[in-house]
């Protein structure tokens, strides 16, 4: 068995993200579009006595190694199912600012499932891996996966196609450094279904055809949202959208050249604002 493993937990963005309706059990039901990035958080586990957790990285401040950690709650979780001990130590790389619409805890979560899978020589499969992590978030199994995909449900109902957006197709995110709690911003969606996703998938539809059904909610708890979709419409992108509840922006372009250059564009108009050059990927876990 191996001593010490690695892997991404990748980032995730709603390409397109459409509330339907509230349910009774306080979630909502949706229709989305997936995909997944190039960069994320970083997750090490190792063989240990007892189960640890660290977290070290750019955004370690802003997460407490508590035991509702969605992580340590993923250990316990499979520990529990597999009738085995939780031993680990785990190594959290928090790369991505959290509580931001981008996967962060829910990528950890699936990160660890998948890397105690190995660990403790369970060999599960990713289906059974995206049914237990469903109890700790509705985007877990989605991210079990990372990869392009439509979901319905609470996002849990997957649907696995070709990609709008090939692999490498350059993405800017830009996040105003406000965490967004997302129940707040699911409780200010309007309660009207906009409609469902289009039949076509295409750039074209996505530009013109889908929508985030939470930007305004995100936009009355946030205003920077507003500034920073308006401020990214202007550096020649494909597509600008809000992914999640926010409140991380992202653009599409047609060529690391634009994305560049629009990323220097926004830095030099909001300094304190966070931006990362990334692009799509399928993961094959
Ligand atoms: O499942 P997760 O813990 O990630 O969801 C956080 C919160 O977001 C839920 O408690 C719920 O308030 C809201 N939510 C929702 N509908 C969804 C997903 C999340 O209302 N489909």
């Amino acid at each position: 068995m191996p001593s010490e493993l690695s892997q991404i937990a990748p980032a995730k963005l709603n390409l397109a993200l459409h509330v339907r309706r509230r349910r009774d059990d306080g979630y909502h039901d949706l229709e989305t579009l997936f995909c997944f990035l190039g960069h994320g958080d970083c997750l090490t586990v190792g063989a240990a006595d007892a189960l640890s957790l660290e977290i070290v990285g750019p955004f370690a401040d802003e997460l407490a190694v508590d035991e509702d950690n969605l992580v340590l709650r993923a250990a316990r979780l499979m520990a529990g199912q597999a009738a085995c001990a939780a031993k680990a130590h785990i190594i959290l790389e928090k790369n991505l600012p959290i509580a931001s619409g981008i996967g962060g805890g829910s990528a950890d979560a699936a990160a660890a499932l998948r890397l105690l899978n190995r660990l403790w020589g369970l060999d599960w499969s990713p289906v059974r891996l995206a049914e237990l992590g469903l109890a700790l978030g509705a985007d877990v199994p989605v991210c079990v996966h990372s990869r392009y995909c439509e979901a319905q449900g609470v996002g849990d109902v997957m649907t696995f196609s070709a990609p709008i957006l090939p692999d490498n197709t350059p993405i800017l995110l830009v996040n105003p450094k406000q965490a967004i709690s997302t129940p707040a911003i699911f409780k200010g969606w309007d309660g009207i279904d906009k409609g469902a996703l289009p039949k076509a998938r295409s750039l074209t539809a996505l530009q013109h055809e889908m929508r985030n059904d939470l930007t305004p909610s995100a936009v009355a708890i946030c205003p920077e949202i507003k500034r920073i979709l308006d401020a990214l419409g202007e550096t020649n992108a494909e597509l600008v959208r809000m992914s999640g509840s926010g409140a991380t922006c992202f653009a599409v372009y047609a060529d690391t050249a634009k994305r560049d250059a629009a990323q220097r564009t926004i830095e030099t108009r909001f300094p304190d604002y966070w931006t990362l050059a990334s692009h799509t990927l399928n993961h094959d876990f």
